[in-house]
């Protein structure tokens, strides 16, 4: 499975209920990954107290904002395409359409972006969004406007995002911004700035939110969630220079977890992004703690030879890993774990390509998000060392390593069947209309008939079958995990 999650839901467009008293149309189209996406709710929430509602026809909007992402080359190209449809748009039958650029591409850019794209009128930052309103002066009287400023505090915490292209069901709560980890072929601390956590409380009353308004699933999103920390407000970096009570009463991420998990029983809790060098022991015994704490860590190791790590500025080795892994199956049984790698960094030997294949042997990964190294401009290892893997090379060891993840995503899958699992009722099956698909807490998507269940149950699945991501069974039951569309039946 890789990435097929993130790839269809590339580009999506969305359009929500209108606002009578809003006159303008805003098209908003959202690139990368989850947190890009949750962005785009924040800024769909500012721009409808600027007189905007959404529509997802190009052609009728006012303002085209996208939402961007720089992690790869490819993601970047993707961007460019867009920019040119806009173009077309507005050369043929929207004049007055105006564009901005928002997200990782538009920091990474910054005002450049004007002089190569003729098209782009405005440019913001992911942590500029509350300078929506001025800079929408800006382009109205005619002037190009720029807000790349990164932030050591903002958080969005005060904003409730405007749910976009929804099921109703599942919803993203973002609770750090920023990464500190200076990977060194990773362009997000660039472009995202330093890491910074957002006040529990506004993290709580958001989740309590969305369970008043019939959803069952939040995932909580950062960069890195395992480096949670609130101690008041912010830089992660700055915690060291807190004073002895701030320290003394600061939340982690463990503690996150139980807060949340506590705060509403019913209401799944998932959580992305992980990482190895800082998921504590107390988080993977709050998620054994908890019911509701799905039972699904998203683990990046990258590569599985200790020199690439150490190439790399992970701060852990293949053994750490190894063993990290072993914890998890010990505290959380049945746990499933999945990977991001990267095939081809610089100096990467076929040697440490084994390596990489003989790690994912021994933790068979239930998911993986799998790339070939794209060299980005300002990282560490680009301005270090030469991106000197040949393009063939790279593909080759990429579809080695995608060919294992396949193998032991499917034995993982066959686990399955034969047994009971509870699953929520997400929407019907891509596949058929007479049937739902839901995920296990093991986050596999499950599909059955849908009798009369419906979207937002929690339902006992007998698997029956599976291919290599999907489970295939049939409902036997509610679950005991109560929620409002069951109390209703
Ligand atoms: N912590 C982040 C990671 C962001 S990038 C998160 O929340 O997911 C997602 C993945 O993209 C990384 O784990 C890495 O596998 C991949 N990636 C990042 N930079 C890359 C590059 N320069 N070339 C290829 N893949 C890259
Ligand atoms: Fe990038 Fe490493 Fe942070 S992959 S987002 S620098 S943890």
């Amino acid at each position: 499975m890789e990435k097929i999650i993130e790839e269809e839901k590339q580009g999506t467009t969305v359009a929500v209920a209108p606002k009578s008293e809003n006159k303008r149309k805003l098209y908003i189209e959202s690139y990368g990954c989850q947190m890009n996406f949750a962005d785009s709710e924040v800024v769909a929430s500012i721009m409808a107290t600027q007189g905007f509602n959404t529509t997802n026809v190009l052609e009728d909007a006012d303002l085209v904002l996208v939402n961007t992402c720089s992690i790869r080359d490819k993601a970047e190209q993707t961007v460019r395409k867009r920019l040119e449809k806009y173009n077309r748009v507005k050369r043929k039958s929207n004049p007055n359409m105006k564009v901005g650029v928002l997200g990782c591409m538009a920091e990474r850019l910054k005002s450049k972006f004007l002089e190569e794209e003729k098209i782009v009128d405005m440019v913001v930052g992911p942590d500029a969004y509350k300078d929506l309103p001025n800079l929408l002066t800006e382009i109205d009287e005619g002037r190009d406007a720029v807000n790349v400023i990164l932030s050591k505090d903002e958080t969005y915490g005060d904003i409730a995002p405007v749910r976009l292209n929804t099921n109703g069901v599942t919803a993203f709560v973002s609770i750090t911004r920023g990464c500190d980890n200076m990977c060194t072929f990773c362009v997000v601390p660039f472009t995202r700035g330093r890491e910074r956590s957002r006040d529990p409380y506004s993290i709580l009353e958001e989740v309590n939110d969305l369970w008043d308004k019939g959803f069952k699933e939040v995932t909580l999103l950062g960069q890195n969630v395992d480096s949670y920390l609130w101690y008041g407000g912010g830089l992660k970096k700055d915690f060291k220079k807190a004073s002895k009570m701030a320290k003394a009463t600061a939340v982690d991420f463990a503690q996150l977890l139980h807060k949340v998990a506590n705060a509403q029983p019913n209401m799944r809790v998932r959580f992305s992004t992980s990482n190895p060098q800082d998921i504590s022991d107390d988080v993977l015994h709050a998620i054994a703690a908890h019911r509701n704490i799905c039972n699904y860590i998203h683990l990046p190791v990258q590569s599985g030879s200790d020199r690439i790590l150490k190439e790399m500025n992970r701060l852990h080795t293949r053994e750490e890993y190894m063993r990290l892994i072993d914890r998890v199956h010990a505290i959380i049984p049945n746990c499933a774990i999945s990977q991001d790698m990267i095939a081809g960094f610089p100096t990467e030997t076929e040697e440490d390509h084994k390596d990489t294949l003989s790690l994912m042997e021994y933790v068979k990964y239930d998911y993986g998000f799998m790339f070939a190294y794209s060299e980005r401009p300002g990282t560490m290892a680009a301005r270090k060392m030469e991106d000197d893997v040949p393009e063939d090379v790279k593909k080759r060891r990429l579809n080695e390593i995608i060919a294992v993840q396949r193998r032991t995503g499917h034995e993982r899958a066959q686990f399955f069947v034969g047994k009971t699992v509870e699953c929520l009722i997400e929407k019907e099956s891509k596949k058929s209309p007479d049937e739902w698909a839901g995920r296990n807490t093991q986050n596999y998507v499950a599909v059955f008939p849908k009798e009369n269940y419906k979207v937002g149950d929690y339902v006992m699945v007998k698997i029956t079958d599976c291919t290599s991501a999907t489970l295939i069974g049939e409902a036997v039951g509610y679950s005991d995990m109560v929620g409002p569309t069951t109390l209703d039946q």
